[in-house]
């Protein structure tokens, strides 16, 4: 499923997807959309560790879900790691964390974990 998925992903372009379901999001840019405060950012980086961290691996590198770590998911882009997160990926032990997140959230958090966050 996931192997499928992410090669589905590569053929036909996931970024128009996720762009669309994170169109707003994804325009004008976290900072700019929905600035996450900075108490928040912390919240977001302990959620990584202690709840993400419990499936991906303490340091993200990987136990039942894939690791999470810049290098491997350098070839995915921000929207679709940040749609994965929000939306969860069904039939898979992969949760959604839309009750927990805004958008702009997981959009946040996609950047961190591509390195790509200020
Ligand atoms: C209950 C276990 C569990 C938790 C908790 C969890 N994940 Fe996952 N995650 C998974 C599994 C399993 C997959 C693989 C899904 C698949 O087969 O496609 C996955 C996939 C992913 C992917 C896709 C990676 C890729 O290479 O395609 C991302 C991104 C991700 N998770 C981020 C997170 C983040 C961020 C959190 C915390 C907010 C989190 N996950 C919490 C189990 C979990």
């Amino acid at each position: 499923m996931y192997a499928r998925m992410r090669s589905a992903a590569r053929q036909i372009g996931v970024t128009g997807l996720a762009a669309a379901a994170f169109a707003g999001a994804a325009a004008v840019g976290v900072e700019a959309s929905s600035p996450v405060s900075m108490e928040r950012r912390a919240e977001l980086r302990h959620l990584l560790i202690q709840d993400c961290g419990s499936c991906h691996g303490l340091s993200l590198g990987g136990g039942l879900g894939p690791p999470l770590q810049a290098g491997a998911i350098a070839n995915l882009p921000a929207e679709f790691v940040a749609a994965t997160i929000y939306y969860g990926r069904p039939g898979t032990a992969m949760p959604p964390w839309q009750p927990f997140l805004t958008e702009a959230e997981s959009l946040w958090l996609a950047n961190e974990l591509k390195g790509l966050n200020p």
